[in-house]
């Protein structure tokens, strides 16, 4: 039996050893372990031996399974190692560190919007935060001046979940969080994905991005609102932009308005894009109004603030010259390819 099993052992490793390919190495396993193969056979002979013999073969038998099974998933590794070393060694100059030449896919035109608003903000000392997309009543509305059954909850239905939590309408359901979290003073920006249940065409979206931003010190007035307002968008239009005010109403802020931009087509003069007025409406903002701050934790008596919150969707819409906002939506990347890779 010994001797068998020495030589079982030799054809093993010389047949392992000319082996080339995986498939043969099966084979051989198969030969010698596999249901009808050869260790198997002398296995299943045991049964004819007695006592101290069938001890003692079982035990070399066993050895011998052990070193087929090790040897084999040895070579293996040997191969499939040979194999990716051939494959290496054939291609043609290969230099893993190089850019990829066939670059697919570009930035969306929110992000690289968006991205462009951090910059300069994060450059004027804001933090830039995020939060929540499903929020609740207390965030969206009751924190920011907007009690139960107040009108202007009407322009910002939403979708409800069944335990009274709502996706949120603005990213201003951000601002009582960012006060508790930093209290005063405070410089943050906080861009977001928010919902509203519209009934969409060109120009509404059921869903849409806006990036929030809130300043608050001691001594913060209009002027602070107006000089980082101008920054920003000279920064992201590249170009230097004029801005005015006109009031607008929104609870949380007092006063509040609603921030123009001179017209870039026609740079002010009047034309078809700004309806002869040479503005264009931008951006809602206004200077924080005394009961948020306090539900934010901040004595209005000692700290003022500004806040605004600027339609990211429509900005990167203007920047972009996105006529129809469903294709910002759509995943149609012939629609969204079209668009400057930066
Ligand atoms: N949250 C308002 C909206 O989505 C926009 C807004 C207006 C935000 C005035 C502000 C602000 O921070 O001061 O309609």
């Amino acid at each position: 039996m010994k001797e068998k099993i020495e030589q079982l052992k030799m054809r093993i490793a010389e047949e392992l050893q000319s082996a080339g390919d995986s498939e043969t190495v099966e084979k051989i396993r198969v030969a010698y372990l596999g249901k009808k193969g050869s260790v198997t056979e002398l296995l299943k002979g045991l049964k004819e031996l007695s006592g101290e013999e069938k001890k003692e073969a079982g035990q070399q038998i066993n050895a011998l399974k052990k070193y087929a099974e090790e040897h084999i998933s040895a070579r293996i590794a040997q191969i499939k190692a040979e194999e990716l070393q051939r494959q290496v060694d054939s291609a043609e100059e290969y230099d893993v560190t190089l850019p990829s030449r066939n670059v697919q896919g570009s930035y969306h035109p929110i992000t690289l919007v968006q991205r462009q608003v951090e910059e300069i903000f994060a450059s004027m000392g804001f933090t830039i935060e995020d939060y929540f997309e499903i929020v609740d009543d207390y965030h969206c509305f009751e924190a920011l001046n907007i009690p139960k059954h107040h009108p202007a909850r009407d322009m910002q239905d939403t979708y409800y979940l069944d335990n009274g939590q709502l996706l949120k309408t603005h990213t201003s359901a951000a601002q009582n969080a960012i006060m508790k979290k930093y209290g005063a003073p405070l410089r943050a920006i906080f861009p977001g994905r928010c919902f509203r249940n519209e009934s969409t065409d060109a120009c509404h979206e059921n869903t849409f991005f806006q990036m929030e931003g809130m300043m608050i010190d001691k001594d913060i007035s209009i002027s602070n609102l107006i000089y980082f307002m101008k920054t920003m968008l000279s920064h992201v239009f590249q170009q230097d932009i004029n801005v005015r005010l006109r009031p607008g109403f929104f609870p949380f802020v007092e006063p509040g308005f609603e921030l123009d931009i001179s017209c870039l087509i026609c740079g002010g003069e009047g034309c078809p894009s700004c309806k002869n007025s040479g503005w264009l409406e931008l951006c809602p903002c206004g200077m924080i109004h005394p009961n948020v701050l306090k539900a934010g934790g901040i004595d209005p008596e000692e700290y003022t603030g500004f806040a605004f919150g600027l339609g990211l969707t429509r900005l990167a819409m203007m920047k972009y010259g996105v006529k129809d906002i469903r294709d910002l939506n759509s995943g149609n990347l012939k629609a969204l390819s079209q668009f400057v890779h930066e």
